[in-house]
C-alpha cells in the first residue's frame, strides 16, 4: 500500500557529522555513506558546500561528490540512492555543478527566525531568499532537484517562539521557487506534540499540499519520536533521521543530534508502516560510527536489537 511507505532522508553524514569538533578522516564519511547504501536507505545526504571557515567539517564534500560519482557505492537491487549536498549560495552551487560529476540534488536552507538566520547564513530571512532565487533556478536549469530546508520552525534560542504564519510564508516561498519538498527543522528539539500539531496543521489549513512536507526533528529532549508521530498522524510521509542519532548544528545553541535513524525506523514498522530499510544492518552502521568516531550511540534501539 502506497500510503503507507515512509521516506527516509538519512542526514547522518551531513547533519550528523558537521558538527564534530574534530575532523573525520574523509575515508570513514565515505565509508559512512557507502554502508548506509546498503540499508534500503533512498536519500543520503552526503555533504554541504558552505564556506569551509564556518564549517570546517564540512570541507571535503567535493571529494566526496567525486568519490560517489566515481564509485557509486552498492546498493540492494532495483534501488537508485539519491545523495544531496547543502548549498547556501552561488559559489556553493559551482562545487555542486562541477562539470564532470554534477550533484544530483540540492538542498538550500532558511530559516523562519531572523535571529537563526543572521548566525547561520550571515543574513536576514529577505536577503537568504535573495540569494536563493539565482542559486534555485540555475540548480533546476541544469537538471537538479532542489529540496528546502526551514530552521526553528517551533522557537529559536535567539528570537524565541516562532508563530506558525511564519513558517508557512517561508516553506510556501520555497515551494513557490521550485522546491519539491520543504524539510520542517526543529533545530533545538524544544517542539512537543501540541506545538508541531498546531504547526503541522496551520500549514494544511494555508493549503500547503502535506505530500510537499518533511520533518526534521531532532532529540534534544527526548521528544523527536513522538512529534515524528504528530508529523504521520497530520499525513507527513518523509522524516530526517540521523543514524546512531549522530549530530548537531553548529549554529544552534545546544542542538544535539536529529531522530535516530533506528529508532525511526523501529517506530515506523511497529505502527505498520513500510521505509524499506533493513533495520538490523542501519543499526550495525550505527555501532559502527559511534565507534569509528568514539561517541556514544545515541540510538536506543539499535543497540537493544544488536544484543539480543
Ligand atoms: P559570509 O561570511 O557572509 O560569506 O558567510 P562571504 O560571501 O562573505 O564569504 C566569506 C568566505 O567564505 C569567503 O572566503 C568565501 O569565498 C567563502 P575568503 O575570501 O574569506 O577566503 N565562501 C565559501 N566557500 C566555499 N563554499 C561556499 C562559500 N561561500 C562563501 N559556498 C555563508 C555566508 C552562507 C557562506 C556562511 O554563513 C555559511 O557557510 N553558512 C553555512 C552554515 C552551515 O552550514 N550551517 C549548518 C547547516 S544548516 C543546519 O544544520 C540546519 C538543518 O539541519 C535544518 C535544521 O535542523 O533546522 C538543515
Ligand atoms: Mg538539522
Amino acid at each position: 500500500n502506497i500510503k503507507d511507505f515512509v521516506k527516509i532522508v538519512e542526514v547522518g553524514p551531513r547533519d550528523g557529522l558537521q558538527n564534530e569538533k574534530t575532523i573525520v578522516p574523509l575515508e570513514t564519511k565515505i565509508s559512512l555513506i557507502e554502508r548506509l547504501s546498503t540499508t534500503g536507505l533512498r536519500v543520503i545526504e552526503a555533504g554541504s558546500f558552505v564556506a569551509p571557515k564556518w564549517v570546517p567539517q564540512m570541507a571535503d564534500s567535493s571529494s566526496i561528490l567525486s568519490h560517489l560519482s566515481k564509485s557509486p557505492p552498492p546498493a540492494p537491487s532495483n534501488l537508485k540512492v539519491t545523495y544531496p549536498f547543502l548549498v547556501p549560495n552561488l559559489k556553493g552551487l559551482e562545487s555542486a555543478l562541477t562539470p564532470s560529476h554534477p550533484a544530483s540534488e540540492i538542498a538550500i536552507f532558511a530559516s523562519a527566525s531572523e535571529g537563526f538566520s543572521l548566525k547561520n547564513l550571515n543574513c536576514t530571512i529577505a536577503e537568504s531568499f535573495t540569494r536563493f532565487e539565482p542559486v534555485v533556478s540555475r540548480a533546476l536549469a541544469a537538471g537538479l532537484k532542489v529540496r528546502g530546508y526551514v530552521s526553528m520552525v517551533v522557537s529559536c534560542p535567539y528570537s524565541g517562539d516562532t508563530p506558525p504564519e511564519k513558517v508557512v510564508e517561508v516553506t510556501k516561498r520555497l515551494l513557490e521557487m521550485g522546491c519539491y519538498e520543504v524539510s520542517l527543522g526543529d533545530t533545538t528539539g524544544v517542539g512537543n506534540p501540541y506545538t508541531v500539531d498546531v504547526l503541522m496543521k496551520a500549514l494544511v489549513e494555508a493549503g500547503v499540499p502535506v505530500e510537499r512536507l518533511a520533518c526534521h526533528f531532532h532529540d534534544t529532549y527526548g521528544q523527536a519520536i513522538v512529534n515524528c508521530m504528530v508529523g504521520l498522524a497530520n499525513g507527513v510521509r518523509v522524516f530526517d533521521s540521523s543514524v546512531a542519532g549522530l549530530g548537531g548544528c553548529p549554529y544552534a545553541k545546544g542542538a544535539t543530534g536529529n531522530v535516530a535513524t533506528e529508532d525511526l525506523v523501529y517506530f515506523l514498522h511497529s505502527v505498520g508502516m513500510n521505509t524499506g530499510v533493513d533495520l538490523e544492518k542501519v543499526s550495525e552502521v550505527g555501532a559502527w560510527i559511534s565507534e569509528a568516531i568514539g561517541r556514544k550511540n545515541n540510538s536506543k534501539v539499535g543497540p537493544a536489537l544488536l544484543a539480543k
